[in-house]
């Protein structure tokens, strides 16, 4: 049995409060006053301690597939959030409830916020945290989000606290025009990093932010076609191989940015075919370059086809990760065969 909050528990919490800000994660007064009300001491399974609630470690449910996140990315996921109050908010992967609840303080109003949560052992418990904890109007169900909760469309916030492969068009469809998506998104075999959607168009821009983090993955029915991504893999993890050793200047930058940059254009370059079997991998890259804007040469052109959205366009900047992804969205029926967009983001 959890004990209510306390001046003890309280305590506790202010201090993590202050080594999350000293640290940079906590940065605005909206996320600390969330971060100071929840007790998080409520939303951690029986035979934990307040003092173990209030460390900034990951607390495991279900070993592999289910966490209580630990704070420091907690708010650093809320401040990119950026949810204001009478937002609507989804979120998908309820796990312990705990984040549900900071998204009921910022939104000023827990009946504003859906979330959706795969294993039904792991709701039930949340329902019982939440309603404990004072946030009991939280709209709670068991499900799986991948495809999102249409009855509460559309959302200001979506915020995926599991790491993606994928997107599916119902989910994007559900964002308000003005909405923003957050979710980790990793590409397979290279580390997850916060993903920022926004609706613009037929499609969404998109950024990479922070720094890299690690979930367990998003389950349910649509994370993407592994099989495909492991094709695609293969082929792209040898086309890096064969380049590494290699003066690769253009358009790459270093580490992280080289590999992800390469990864991406060779994943591009073998999506379209445009590689002969006997070109190296290095003219084909050139080729595709002088096809394309000459100022592209510069931050690197790159097209991720997700599963869904085989035309989807990719454009990456060299220094920041930002992006711009055309996405066919579900309520613009989808995006016919178009070639990707070339579109430098500033
Ligand atoms: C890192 S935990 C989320 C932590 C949670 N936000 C909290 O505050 O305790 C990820 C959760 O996502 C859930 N999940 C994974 N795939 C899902 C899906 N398709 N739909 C809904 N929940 C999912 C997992 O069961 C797990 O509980």
């Amino acid at each position: 049995m959890n004990v209510p909050d306390s001046p003890v528990a309280a305590g506790l919490r202010a201090r993590l409060a202050d080594q999350l800000k000293r640290a940079g994660y906590l940065r605005s007064p909206a996320v600390e006053e969330a971060f100071l009300a929840v007790p998080r001491h409520l939303f951690v399974p029986a035979g934990f301690t307040p003092e173990e609630a209030y460390r900034d470690e990951v607390i495991p449910l279900i070993p592999g597939l289910a966490t209580l996140s630990q704070p420091s990315i907690v708010v650093l996921m809320l401040e990119e959030a950026e949810v204001r109050r009478g937002m609507k908010v989804l979120e998908i992967g309820t796990a312990s409830g705990y984040n549900a609840a900071l998204l009921a303080e910022l939104a000023g109003d827990p009946s504003l916020v859906y979330t959706i949560e795969i294993d039904p052992r792991l709701a039930a418990q949340a329902r019982r945290n939440l309603e404990a904890a004072g946030y009991g109007e939280v709209n709670v169900r068991t499900g799986d989000g991948t495809r999102g909760w249409p009855d509460g469309a559309p959302y200001d916030r979506v915020v995926v606290t599991a790491e993606a492969t994928d997107l599916s068009r119902e989910l994007l469809g559900q964002l308000d025009p003005d909405g923003l998506l957050l979710t980790p998104f990793a590409i397979p075999g290279l580390p997850a990093l916060l993903l920022r959607l926004r609706p613009k168009g037929a499609g969404a821009v998109g950024t990479f932010v922070g720094i890299p983090v690690a979930f367990v993955p998003l389950q349910g029915e649509y994370t993407g076609d592994s099989r495909r991504w492991e094709a695609k893999s293969r082929r792209v993890q040898r086309v890096i191989a064969e380049v590494e050793d290699e003066a690769w200047s253009e358009g790459v930058a270093l580490s992280l940015d080289r590999r992800l940059a390469l990864y991406l254009v060779a994943a591009a370059v073998a999506e379209k075919e445009a590689v002969p079997p006997d070109e190296q991998p290095r003219e084909a890259w050139r080729r595709y370059i002088e096809a394309g804007e000459p100022e592209l040469a510069d931050v690197g052109v790159l097209a991720l086809p997700l599963a869904e959205c085989p035309n989807s366009g990719l454009v990456l900047r060299r220094r920041d990760y930002a992006f711009r992804l055309d996405l066919p969205r579900e309520r613009n029926g989808g995006g016919g065969g178009e070639s990707p967009r070339r579109e430098v983001v500033r």
